[in-house]
C-alpha cells in the first residue's frame, strides 16, 4: 500500500461583494469533486478558501448600502458559505482574507521580499477624484474612447471598438464615482520587482505545473519580458496597510493569493495534527493545487509564484485552469434570465444535477464549458435516473418481496464484476488527471452494461415463473452489488446520492477500496428514490426567477473572475466579426536588426505602403543573420494595439508559423503582392 499523499488544494477566493452564480461553481464543483476523489482514496486531501475581502469597489459598495465593510464582508460570507455548503461544496476552512493571519502573513511575505531587495519605490501620475479625495482606479474613470469616440468608456478598454489605452488618453474624463473632472496628482508606490524571477519563471512555468495552452501563453508574456508589478494603492483602501507606510495599502491582488496560506494557518490554529510548515515550507513534500479561471492566470502563474519563491516558501505543484461558462451557447444573460445565481438554482433544482452535468463535460483542457439546459435535462435523466438509480430500482423490491432485504452471497456473472474490475484504474486516472467527462464516460459505459445484462436476465418475468426464485434473487444480488460499484465511481461527483445509497445499502460510508468487495449475506434498508427525473418545468422557472433577479439587483456591480464570461485571455476561438477586425496586410521588411540585450527578438521596420512601422518580433533563433529578411514581404497585423516593450514600442506583429527555436516559418505572400495590400 503507497504512503497517503498530503494534497493542499484551493479554488479561487470569490470577490465579498457580490453573489456566487453558476460561472462560480463551475469552479468549486469541479475542485470539490477531485478533493472528495482524493479523499474517497485515502490521501490526506485538505480544501481551503476564503472570501477576497478587500478592495475599494468592496469599501464604495459597503458606503453605498450606508454599513462598514466589515458588515457587508460578513454579510456576504454568510451568503457564500450557505450557497457552497448547500451546493455540496465541503471546504475544509472557509475564511477571510481581512483576517488576522492573512494581516500577518502579508505583512511577513512583504518584509521579506523588500529586504531581499525585490521591491522598488517610485512616483506614479494618477487621476484623482478632488470630491471624493481618492485616486481612481482605470475601473472608475469614464469618459470618450480617444480611438473611436464612443461616450461613457472606462478607463483603460472601450467596450465599443476594444481599444485598450491608458486613463489619461480617454477624452473628457470623469469620475465614475463623483462625476468630478479628475485631476492628475504624483504619489508614490511600492512595486514588486517580477523580472528578477525571470529565470525561476521561464522553468517553473515549464515543468509540468500548468496546462500546455497555459504554459504557451505565459511563454509569450515571458518573451515580451516581465514588467515590475505595482502592489500599493493609496488611502482611502480597504486593506492592510503595508508596514512602514502609513497611508499606504497593499493592493487586493497582493495579499488575495496570501489568503490560501492564511485559511490554511487557520485551520492548522485548530488542528493540531496539521502542520503549516509541512505544507508551506521550502522543503514541503506536500502537493499544492490551485483551480483557478483562465482570466486570473497571471496572478496565479507568474507573481504567486514568484512571491513564494522570493519570501521563501515552495510554489504550487500544479495552477488548474478551466474555462468559462456559457449557458445555450452564449455569455450569461441577465435579461435572457440565464444569469444564474447559485442560489436560484437550489431554489428550483437538485444541486447533484448541475454536479453531475459539469463533471460529464469538463475535460482537462481549458476550453469554455457550455450549459446547454435541453441537454442539462436529457443527459441527467438519462445518465443518472435512467442508468444508475434504474439498477437499484431494479432490483431492490425483489429482495425486499422475495427474501426480506436480504442480499445472497454470490455472483452469477464473473466476467460483469471482472469488467468493472478492470476499469477501476481508467476511472481513477482520468479522477486523477481531472478528465471528470472521461471518467463519466466509462462509469456510463458500465452502467449499460450492467443494465443491458439486467434486461437479458429479466427477473421480472423470472420472478412470475415457479421454481425461478432463487434465480431472482442472485440475478438482483449481483444487480445491487453493481449499482453499489457504480455508486463508489460517482461518490466524488454525487456526494449526496452516496449518502442516501449508503443508507439503503445499509453500510458504512463508502471508500474507493471498497469497489475490490461484493456484499454478501447482507441486509439492506427498505429503497426509496434516490433521484427523480429533472421536469423542464422546473428549469423554465429558474429563468424566469433569474429574470426577476435583475431587477433586484439592477445596482449590483457584475462579478469578475471565477468563471463568469468576461474576456477570454486564452481565448482558442473568436467570431467572425473578431476576425474580419484584423486589418492584415502585405508588409515589406526594409530593415531587420538585432536588439541589444534581448535573447529572442528582432527589431524590423516594416513598410506597409502608405507607412513604416517598428515592429519587434520573437524569432531571431530561426534567423541568425537579420540581413537576410531585408527586402522580403510578409504579413502585418496593422491594427494591433501598440505594446511597450523594455526596448521600445512594438507596432503591430508580423506573422510566423512553427513550433519555435530554430522552426520558425515567417508567411510570405505570392509573389507580385505589393505593401500595402489588405489580405482579404
Ligand atoms: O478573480 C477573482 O474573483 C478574485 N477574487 C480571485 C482571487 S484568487 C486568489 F488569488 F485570492
Ligand atoms: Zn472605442
Amino acid at each position: 500500500m503507497s504512503e497517503a499523499r498530503k494534497i493542499l488544494v484551493t479554488s479561487a477566493l470569490p470577490y465579498a461583494n457580490g453573489s456566487i452564480h453558476l460561472g462560480h461553481m463551475l469552479e468549486y464543483i469541479q475542485t470539490d469533486m477531485w478533493v472528495r476523489f482524493q479523499k474517497l482514496r485515502g490521501n490526506q486531501a485538505i480544501y481551503v478558501c476564503a472570501d477576497d475581502a478587500h478592495g475599494s469597489a468592496i469599501m464604495l459598495r459597503a458606503e453605498k448600502e450606508g454599513i462598514t465593510p466589515e458588515q457587508l464582508i460578513a454579510n456576504v460570507q454568510a451568503e457564500h458559505t450557505a450557497d457552497f455548503a448547500d451546493f455540496g461544496v465541503n471546504f475544509d476552512n472557509y475564511h477571510s482574507t481581512h483576517s488576522d493571519e492573512n494581516r500577518e502573513l502579508s505583512a511577513a511575505i512583504y518584509l521579506k521580499l523588500r529586504d531581499a531587495g525585490h521591491i522598488a519605490t517610485r512616483s506614479v501620475t494618477q487621476y484623482f477624484d478632488p470630491e471624493k479625495g481618492m485616486f481612481l482606479a482605470d475601473r472608475f474613470i469614464k469618459g470618450t474612447c480617444p480611438k473611436c469616440a464612443a461616450e461613457d468608456q472606462y478607463g483603460d478598454n472601450c467596450e465599443k471598438c476594444g481599444a485598450t489605452y491608458e486613463p489619461t488618453e480617454l477624452k473628457n474624463p470623469r469620475s465614475a464615482i463623483s462625476g468630478a473632472v479628475p485631476e492628475l496628482r504624483d504619489s508614490k508606490h511600492f512595486f514588486f520587482k517580477l523580472p528578477d524571477f525571470d529565470a525561476m519563471l521561464k522553468s517553473w512555468t515549464r515543468g509540468g505545473a500548468l496546462q500546455d495552452a497555459v504554459a504557451n501563453k505565459i511563454a509569450e508574456w515571458l518573451d515580451s519580458g516581465l514588467q515590475e508589478w505595482d502592489i500599493s494603492r493609496d488611502a482611502p483602501y480597504f486593506g492592510f496597510e503595508i508596514p512602514d507606510e502609513p497611508g499606504k495599502y497593499f493592493y487586493v491582488w497582493l495579499d488575495a493569493p496570501i489568503g490560501y496560506m492564511a485559511s490554511f494557518k487557520n485551520l492548522c490554529a485548530r488542528t493540531p495534527e496539521l502542520d503549516f510548515d509541512a505544507f508551506w515550507g521550502k522543503e514541503s513534500s506536500a502537493e499544492l493545487y490551485h483551480f483557478i479561471g483562465k482570466d486570473i492566470v497571471n496572478f496565479h502563474a507568474l507573481f504567486w509564484p514568484a512571491m513564494l519563491e522570493g519570501a521563501g516558501y515552495r510554489k504550487p505543484t500544479a495552477v488548474c485552469v478551466h474555462g468559462y461558462l456559457t449557458v445555450n451557447g452564449q455569455k450569461m444573460s441577465k435579461s435572457r434570465g440565464t444569469f444564474i445565481k447559485a442560489r436560484t438554482y437550489l431554489d428550483h433544482l437538485n444541486p447533484e444535477y448541475l454536479r453531475y452535468y459539469y463533471a460529464a463535460k469538463l475535460g482537462r483542457g481549458v476550453d469554455d464549458l457550455d450549459l446547454n439546459l435541453e441537454d442539462f435535462v436529457q443527459k441527467v435523466n438519462s445518465d443518472l435516473v435512467g442508468k444508475v438509480v434504474n439498477i437499484a430500482s431494479r432490483c431492490a423490491g425483489f429482495i425486499h418481496k422475495g427474501n426480506n432485504g436480504l442480499l445472497l452471497a454470490g455472483n452469477i456473472a464473473p466476467e460483469l464484476t471482472e469488467a468493472f474490475d478492470a476499469a477501476t484504474p481508467a476511472i481513477a486516472e482520468a479522477y486523477e488527471s481531472r478528465d471528470f467527462a472521461r471518467a463519466m464516460r466509462e462509469i456510463m459505459a458500465l452502467a449499460d452494461r450492467a443494465n443491458a445484462w439486467i434486461a437479458d436476465k429479466a427477473p421480472w418475468s423470472l420472478n412470475k415463473q415457479p421454481g425461478k426464485e432463487a434465480e431472482v434473487q442472485a440475478i438482483c444480488a449481483l444487480g445491487v452489488n453493481l449499482f453499489r460499484q457504480l455508486v463508489i465511481f460517482l461518490k466524488p461527483v454525487l456526494p449526496q446520492l452516496a449518502k442516501d445509497a449508503e443508507a439503503f445499502l445499509n453500510v458504512a460510508p463508502l471508500t474507493w477500496d471498497d469497489h475490490k468487495y461484493l456484499l454478501a449475506d447482507h441486509q439492506l434498508n427498505p429503497f426509496n428514490a434516490l433521484l427523480t427525473r429533472i421536469e423542464p418545468a422546473k428549469i423554465e422557472a429558474m429563468i424566469e426567477a433569474s429574470k426577476e433577479d435583475l431587477a433586484a439587483s439592477e445596482a449590483a456591480p457584475a462579478a469578475q473572475g471565477n468563471g463568469e464570461l468576461v474576456k477570454d485571455p486564452l481565448a482558442s476561438e473568436i467570431a467572425f466579426d473578431a476576425f474580419a477586425a484584423v486589418d492584415l496586410r502585405i508588409a515589406l521588411i526594409e530593415k531587420c536588426e538585432f536588439v541589444e540585450g534581448a535573447d529572442k527578438l528582432l527589431r524590423l521596420t516594416l513598410d506597409i505602403g502608405d507607412a513604416k512601422r517598428n515592429v519587434f518580433s520573437g524569432i531571431k533563433s530561426a534567423y541568425p543573420d537579420p540581413s537576410k529578411l531585408e527586402g522580403r514581404l510578409t504579413l502585418y497585423v496593422a491594427n494591433l494595439a501598440a505594446r511597450k516593450m523594455k526596448f521600445g514600442i512594438s507596432e503591430g506583429m508580423v506573422l510566423a508559423a512553427g513550433p519555435g527555436g530554430e522552426e520558425i516559418y515567417l508567411l510570405s505572400p505570392d509573389s507580385g503582392a505589393k505593401p500595402g495590400q489588405r489580405v482579404k
